[in-house]
């Protein structure tokens, strides 16, 4: 969990200047993963530049975006965000795990998950959870290596071209 990341990479948060660059890393992770994320490229590529705009400025006590950064471009990002209602305060979802494929397996995506973990235990979030594929080993072994175990089965929880995904509930008890 606490590997050394390359030199030069930078884990960060998202700020208004990001929106470009942003876009094309979400469109890219969404066009070339579609069974791994809930959302859609066919519908993401249509929304106007106010949601962009909207979503690199969410940083927030509900919710944070981290990039990876490398000589000033987007390699890498991961949601988190959480629900201000009273009782369910203690707990946070992670969304939008991704590093684009030149940059895997360096430990970025765990670097961007710590980052993420680290800013739900600022909030006293005690929980952190997530949904992924259950096809999907590299996604499966990198929450793993941060400590989440899979706590239950969601069958059918996304459906592409007529085919169902099941997705593995993972979580990670950080208080
Ligand atoms: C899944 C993904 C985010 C992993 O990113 P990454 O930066 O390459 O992962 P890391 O280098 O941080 O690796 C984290 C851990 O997962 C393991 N891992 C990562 N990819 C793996 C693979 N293909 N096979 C086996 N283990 C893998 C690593 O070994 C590492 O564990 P270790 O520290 O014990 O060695 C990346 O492959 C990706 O963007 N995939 C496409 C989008 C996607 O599936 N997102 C997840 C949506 S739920």
């Amino acid at each position: 969990m606490s590997a050394q990341l390359p030199d030069g990479i930078i884990i960060r948060q998202a700020a208004p200047a990001d929106v470009n660059s942003f876009r094309d890393l979400r469109l890219e992770a969404l066009k070339d993963h579609p069974s791994a994320f809930g959302q859609d490229y066919d519908e993401n590529i249509l929304r106007p530049q106010s949601y962009w705009e909207k979503a690199v400025t969410i940083n927030s006590e509900e919710q944070a975006l981290s990039f990876a950064e490398y000589k000033g471009q987007l390699i890498g990002m991961t949601g988190i965000y959480r629900n201000l209602s009273k009782k369910i305060l203690h707990s946070a979802g992670i969304w939008g795990v991704y590093v684009t494929p030149e940059w895997r397996g360096r430990h970025i995506s765990q670097a961007l998950i710590r980052s993420c973990l680290d800013w739900a235990r600022q909030k006293q979030v005690v929980i952190v959870k997530l949904g992924v594929v259950t096809d999907n080993q590299s996604a499966i072994q990198c929450y793993k290596s941060c400590g989440f175990i899979i706590y239950g089965k969601e069958s059918k929880a996304l459906c592409l071209n007529g085919i169902y995904y099941d997705e593995y509930l993972m979580s990670v008890d950080i208080k």
